[in-house]
């Protein structure tokens, strides 16, 4: 049986999805259910009103919005919910260097707030989602003691190989 999701994946265009799958792995590595779809702010508005409306009864507890160029789709998703909107600027065909996503997403008007992450971060985005849901389910918390784990070991072994065969052979052996 499928559980439901709890965090919600949406995206302006399926030409996010190269960036925004990294929110979904990390999502599946930390045991966190999430959905994921596609849902423009310009293209498709009404969607969005309907998504956005309907997310917090369908028991989404967050939502990632994922967006390039003049990204409005987070912060008119913030705009229509009381859920946290974690929001994931994207360097897209249509963005002239990447700020345009940032900012777009960054500079919300005061009530409105955003949780931006850096440009392409979604595996960030996947994280602080986890996060997010750590607070009150205790297994996605015990998952992330182990993940936050696994990156200090991963340091812990660069170091000691850094010290051991020096630099250059550490280059040469990743
Ligand atoms: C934005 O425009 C989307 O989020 C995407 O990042 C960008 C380009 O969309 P496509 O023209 O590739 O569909 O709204």
């Amino acid at each position: 049986m499928k559980l439901p999701a709890t965090v919600g994946i949406i995206m302006g265009s399926d030409s996010d999805l190269k960036i925004m799958r990294q929110a979904a792995e990390v999502l599946e590595e930390l045991g966190v259910q999430y959905e994921l779809t596609v849902v423009s702010a310009h293209r498709t508005p009404e969607r969005m009103v309907t998504y956005a409306k309907e997310a917090a009864d369908k028991g989404l507890k967050i939502i990632i919005a994922g967006a390039g160029g003049a990204a409005h789709l987070p912060g008119m998703v913030a705009s229509l919910t009381t859920l946290p909107v974690i929001g994931v600027p994207i360097k897209s065909s249509n963005s002239i260097d990447g700020w345009d996503s940032v900012l777009s997403i960054l500079q919300m008007p005061a009530g409105v707030p955003v949780a931006t992450v850096a440009l392409d971060g979604a595996r960030n985005a996947g994280i602080l989602a986890a996060q997010i849901v750590g607070t009150f389910d205790a297994y996605v918390a015990l998952n992330l003691i182990q993940f936050k784990k696994k990156m200090t070991q991963k340091v812990e072994e660069a170091i000691g190989s850094i010290e051991q065969q020096g630099w250059k052979k550490h280059l040469e052996s990743k």
